[in-house]
């Protein structure tokens, strides 16, 4: 497809209310804009996101975030190509609530709609940044989510595995939470263990020894919360170095599970992958990015990491996925239904909590 495709992503499958338009030239793509309202503000008193309360408040603001991405970006909607919209994995209020609005705008405008998964936007969000060629190695790595990702298509993912419990950001933000430190986590932990010692405490690397991808985190934070109490009971409470320093080996020991699980996923799929790529919100840890670029290193496998911003939840990479799928001869359907669930590889066998536990993906 040679002409210039723009379209208008819409994504509300968690906590972010967000929409953006990506246009795709002969110069390559270029994202006109990108809007993201964030609800933690909405949630922060539960210690968690609340469903009813989040898809409230997509319904009440994609209106207008949908409004400020068309004006960001100059444009009507007479001039959108097409709709695409995240139609799950999610908490099925919101995805319903963009998938409605997303409904409604390309009947009144007689636009073709394009259902996207929203991991499926992470996944190929390394071709919108950096024009990568398939087949890559992707680690999702966030909150909500943790798997490696062999991407071979637009439409094409090999799962290799992932956790079977708890994602790291959920640890991370566990950790902060028993340390008595601001949410969300990573960075605050991130911030201590730069000033601890990593070697004081040893925490457990579960699975590193067993064959395949999988990971566990949920052991980490026991081990955690118990050397936290064994130094409250014999000493009455934690100083400032101790804190610093359960945290340097929290940290340590997130960076070697997903550091050796990666070699072991680059193994797997030995000399076809053409870049090790990343995206989540724990892959803004300087000392996990810097021990998976390492790694990648030691394979002669290059290394990427999207900015932040587009690692991170937003509608770029829906509008992006949108533009793939079109661009792949994927047709656009009105005919789907909003998915709580929908797993990337449909082959791969389904683990127990499919390494999901919380609402973000
Ligand atoms: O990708 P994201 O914004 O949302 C989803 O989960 O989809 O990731 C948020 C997660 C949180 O758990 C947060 O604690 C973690 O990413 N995170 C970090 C860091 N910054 C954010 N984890 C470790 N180190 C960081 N610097
Ligand atoms: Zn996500």
């Amino acid at each position: 497809m040679s002409r210039t495709l723009t379209l208008l992503g819409i994504e509300s499958s968690c906590d972010d209310t967000a929409a953006a338009i990506v246009r795709l030239g002969s110069a390559g793509p270029e994202i006109l804009s990108s809007q993201v309202l964030g609800q933690t503000a909405l949630h922060g008193a539960y210690g968690g996101v609340v469903p009813e309360i989040a898809a409230r408040a997509h319904a009440e603001r994609l209106d207008g975030v949908v409004d400020e991405a068309l004006a960001v970006a100059g444009i009507s909607l007479d001039q959108i190509d097409a709709i695409a919209v995240t139609a799950g994995p999610g908490l099925i209020g919101g995805v319903l609530s963009g998938v409605m609005l997303a409904r409604g705008l390309a009947a009144a405008k007689g636009l073709p709609l394009m259902p996207v998964n929203h991991l499926a936007g992470h996944a190929l969000t390394p071709r919108l940044t950096d024009g990568i060629a398939f087949p890559y190695l992707m680690l999702l790595v966030s909150g909500g989510h943790c798997q490696f990702l062999l991407v071979e298509g637009v439409d094409r993912f090999m799962r290799l595995g992932g956790t079977i419990d708890d994602a790291p950001g959920e640890a991370f933000d566990k950790t902060a939470k028993l340390l008595g430190l601001p949410q969300p986590g990573g960075p605050s932990v991130e911030a201590e263990a730069a000033l601890g010692d990593p070697a004081r405490f040893h925490f457990p690397r579960p699975l590193l020894d067993r064959e395949g991808c999988d990971m566990s985190f949920s052991g980490l934070k026991t081990a955690l919360l118990r050397a936290r109490d064994a130094l409250v009971a014999e000493k009455g409470g934690l100083t400032v170095q101790d804190r610093r320093d359960l945290c340097a080996g929290f940290q340590t020991a997130v960076a070697d599970v997903l550091a050796k699980k990666t070699s072991r996923a680059i193994e797997v799929v030995a000399g076809r992958p053409t870049a090790l790529a990343v995206a989540g919100g724990v892959a803004a840890n300087r000392a996990i990015r810097g021990a998976l670029e390492a790694v990648a290193a030691r394979a002669g496998v290059p290394f990427l990491a999207p900015p932040l911003r587009l690692c991170t939840d937003n509608a770029a990479m829906i509008a992006w996925a949108g533009i793939e799928r079109l661009r792949a001869g994927l047709s656009p359907t009105t005919d789907f239904v909003a998915r709580p669930r929908w797993p990337l590889d449909e082959r791969a066998p389904s683990l127990l909590g499919s390494g999901k536990k919380g609402a973000k993906a």
